[in-house]
This record gives structure tokens, C-alpha cells and sequence, in this order.
């Protein structure tokens, strides 16, 4: 399996076995995140592991899923850090579920690293995984999203490739499956926008940029499933304007 056919299986895995999984993997597994190059160049990133029986202590939240590893995203804050951090970790997470484990995206995982800290950079998010107890797969048809409607504006006739794409992108996972990603598609690029919301707009705002870095990684990983070349570009023509229920975060050339 690769990571776009990873897309279409893809679940959120709330119940673990604790056994440990073979140290062979885990290193495939870190060798394949490093091997992920950032969005944008200036932006460091760590990732550490953790295992939970490493850790003393460690009372898991009640939104906390406990798993035997964690997988923990440290970022420095230059901009466009969120949406770079969503789309590293989507790519690890496709691979895990490509391997046949269980992974489930943690918004709050309590860890308090000093050291990383001190060296300013900031815990962005973690990913829980392991063995699941249950079927770590599901059809794309039970995934709970929005129909393709609500989310794409088709505003050319687009081909097959390009649907597939969108496909690929509604089916991205979302903290408290908000769903934020509205596009704005051409034949051949797709302007990507984040919905605005009003009520709990700073904490949202911060995870909304996260899930639109894990859609944008379904469209990169889309477009080159379809063997298309995928560049991201921000547009200024297009950031310069403001609108109403949405806010422009960047747009897929592809050719
Ligand atoms: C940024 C982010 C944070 C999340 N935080 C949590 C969390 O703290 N606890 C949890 O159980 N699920 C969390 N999730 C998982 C989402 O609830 C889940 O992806 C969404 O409901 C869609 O379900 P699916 O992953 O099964 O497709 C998070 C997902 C994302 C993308």
C-alpha cells in the first residue's frame, strides 16, 4: 500500500495493544520522516518518540488516546510553521497506515520538554500509534465528511486526475473533524482556503492551519499518485483580496 492508497483507509485508532512493536519498523518509520523535506526551507523541525513505558507518571487526558508510542512534533515558529507541520505529519501518518498500525493525531499531549523549549521551539502536535485492537482500516465511504459540494468549487470543467485529487483532500482527518479546507478548483491548480470561524476563532485558527497543512499533504500526495508535477505557491494576487467567510492559505499549480 502506498500513502495515496493510505488515504482511502485511513481512521482515527482510539484503543491500542501495548505490545512493542519490532524496533526494525520504528526505524523505517523514523528513517521515512526525516527523509520528508519542509515546505518552506527556513523551518526547523523534531521529532521525538516517546513510549509510553518510558514515561512516569503519564495519566493520558480524557482527549488524550493512550498508545504505546508517540510520535511528537517540535517546530520553530517562522511563518507558514503550522501548515508545514500538518503536512509532515500526515505524510508519517499515511506511512504507518501504510505499515498496517493504528495512528490518531493528539491536539494536547502533555509532555513539558524543557530541553526543546529552551531552544524555542514549540510542541506543535503529536501522533499516538501502535497496534490497534481493532480493524485499523475503513472504507472510504463510512469516513463522516461533508459532501464534495460544500467544500470544492469547480470553477472549470476539471478531469478525472484533478477530481481524484479533491477526493483525496476531503478525506483528510481534522481536529474535531472541522473540515476548514474550501477550494476553489481550475483544471490545473486548486486555490485552497481556510473557513473562518467566528465563535472559537484563536484556538481554531491554530489547528485550522495544522488540518489545512494535512489537506494540502492529501493534494501533493494526490498529484503525484497521478503523476502530475504539484508546486505550492502563495498567490499574492489572490491573498491581497479579503473575504468574507474564508481566509486564503495557498494554492497547487500542477502540470
Ligand atoms: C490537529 C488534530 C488534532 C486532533 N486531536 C485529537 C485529540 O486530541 N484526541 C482525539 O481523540 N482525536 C484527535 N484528532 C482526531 C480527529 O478527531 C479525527 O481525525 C476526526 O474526527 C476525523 O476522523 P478520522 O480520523 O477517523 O477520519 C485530531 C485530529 C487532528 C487533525
Amino acid at each position: 500500500m502506498n500513502l495515496y492508497e493510505a488515504i482511502f483507509v485511513r481512521k482515527s485508532i482510539r484503543k491500542y495493544s501495548m505490545d512493542k512493536i519490532d524496533q526494525k519498523v520504528i526505524d523505517h518509520i523514523m528513517n521515512f520522516a526525516d527523509s520528508i523535506p519542509m515546505l518552506f526551507d527556513d523551518i526547523k523541525v523534531k521529532l521525538e518518540l516517546v513510549q509510553l513505558a518510558d514515561l512516569k507518571h503519564f495519566q493520558p487526558g480524557i482527549l488524550t488516546v493512550k498508545a504505546p508510542y508517540y510520535l511528537v512534533l517540535y517546530s520553530t515558529k517562522e511563518s507558514g510553521y503550522l501548515l508545514n507541520a500538518g503536512h509532515l505529519m500526515e505524510q508519517i501518518a499515511l506511512y504507518i497506515t501504510a505499515r498496517g498500525l493504528g495512528t490518531c493525531y493528539i491536539g494536547n499531549l502533555n509532555l513539558k520538554n524543557k530541553v526543546l523549549e529552551e531552544e524555542e521551539y514549540e510542541q506543535v502536535i503529536a501522533l499516538a500509534f501502535g497496534e490497534g485492537e481493532c480493524e485499523v482500516y475503513r472504507q472510504s465511504d463510512k469516513a463522516k465528511r461533508l459532501p464534495l459540494k460544500s467544500i470544492a468549487v469547480f470553477k472549470e470543467e476539471a478531469d478525472k486526475n484533478v477530481r481524484s485529487i479533491v477526493s483525496a483532500a476531503r478525506l483528510a482527518p481534522s481536529g474535531m473533524n472541522s473540515q476548514p479546507w474550501r477550494m476553489v478548483v481550475y483544471n490545473n491548480r486548486i486555490h485552497l482556503f481556510c473557513k473562518k470561524n467566528i465563535f472559537i476563532r484563536n484556538v481554531m485558527k491554530e489547528t485550522g492551519l495544522l488540518d489545512m497543512g494535512i489537506c494540502l499533504a492529501h493534494i501533493l500526495i494526490g498529484a503525484e499518485e497521478m503523476w502530475l508535477e504539484a508546486k505550492p505557491l502563495y498567490m499574492n494576487n489572490i491573498s491581497s483580496q479579503s473575504f468574507k467567510k474564508n481566509d486564503y492559505i495557498i494554492s497547487v499549480k500542477m502540470s
